[in-house]
């Protein structure tokens, strides 16, 4: 049996904690565990990696700036929660565009960073879309309603954008990004995009390289650019090294 001269339980969460010493000051003894376990991260985790495509469900976000960036989205969640309810939900912050060419690991990082978010206790809304499937699900055709399936993308609290400025451009692409990108931004809504293309042209850069700038178009770049920390991932096509 515990009493209220125990220490803190391992692995036990802040609320129970704090709730311990308010009862043992009253003179009673908590003999938990009465108080649900906020912070019980396996059915979380499970049910995230339920939906994380089979190849990326282990994996890890190791490049320093992706996770720099969790911890920061991480952080952001633990102070918007300011320990009322002791759940972590990711609120606001920066986004995280990944770029660099195909098969260097941006999909992985982009997974491994929302198991990351989620193994930090955060509670992860997350919704993915890889850009080429996006565009033909929103197709208007009968019986879809591009608008409705648009807000769900704009409004999630945390969305992967994968393999942007890869489906071909059209104006229709292009003001759909825009609006996804703009809801985004103006919200600062966390937001991790990939893409196999520079975002802009530079010096010694091979005219025959496109560049994301020309995919997406000026406005869309602009979104990006303001509400995006950046990471360039870069070395061998790791597909062709593990055939
Ligand atoms: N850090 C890593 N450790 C182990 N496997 C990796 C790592 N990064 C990528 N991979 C594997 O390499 C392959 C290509 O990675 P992926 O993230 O899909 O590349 P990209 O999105 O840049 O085209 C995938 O099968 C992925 O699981
Ligand atoms: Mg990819």
């Amino acid at each position: 049996m515990r009493t209220h001269t125990d220490p803190q339980q391992a692995g036990e969460h802040s609320v129970v904690t704090t709730w311990r010493a308010r009862l043992s000051s009253r003179g009673v003894a908590f003999d938990g565990p009465a108080l649900p376990d906020p912070l019980d991260l396996t059915p979380a985790l499970d049910a995230a990696q339920a939906r994380i495509p089979y190849d990326y469900q282990q994996a890890k976000a190791d490049h320093p700036v992706v996770a720099a960036w969790v911890a920061k989205i991480a952080e952001a969640a633990v102070a918007a929660d300011r320990g009322r309810r002791g759940r972590r939900e990711i609120t606001h912050g920066p986004s995280l565009l990944l770029w660099g060419p195909t098969g260097t690991g941006k999909t992985h990082q982009a997974y491994g960073a929302i198991r990351a978010l989620t193994a930090a206790g955060c509670g992860v809304h997350w919704r993915s879309a890889f850009m080429s499937d996006l565009f033909a699900e929103m197709r208007p055709r009968p019986g879809i309603d591009p608008e409705w399936m648009l807000r769900h993308y704009m409004r999630a609290p945390l969305l992967l954008l994968d393999d942007l400025g890869a489906p071909k451009a059209s104006e229709w692409n292009e003001e759909l990004t825009v609006r996804l990108l703009n809801h985004r931004a103006e919200n600062r809504l966390p937001t991790i995009v990939t893409t196999n293309l520079p975002p802009v042209r530079t010096t010694g850069l091979d005219p025959r390289q496109e560049v994301l700038r020309d995919k997406i178009g000026d406005r869309a770049l602009s979104r990006l650019s303001g509400m995006c920390v950046q990471a360039q991932l870069d070395g061998p096509d790791r597909r062709y090294l593990r055939a």
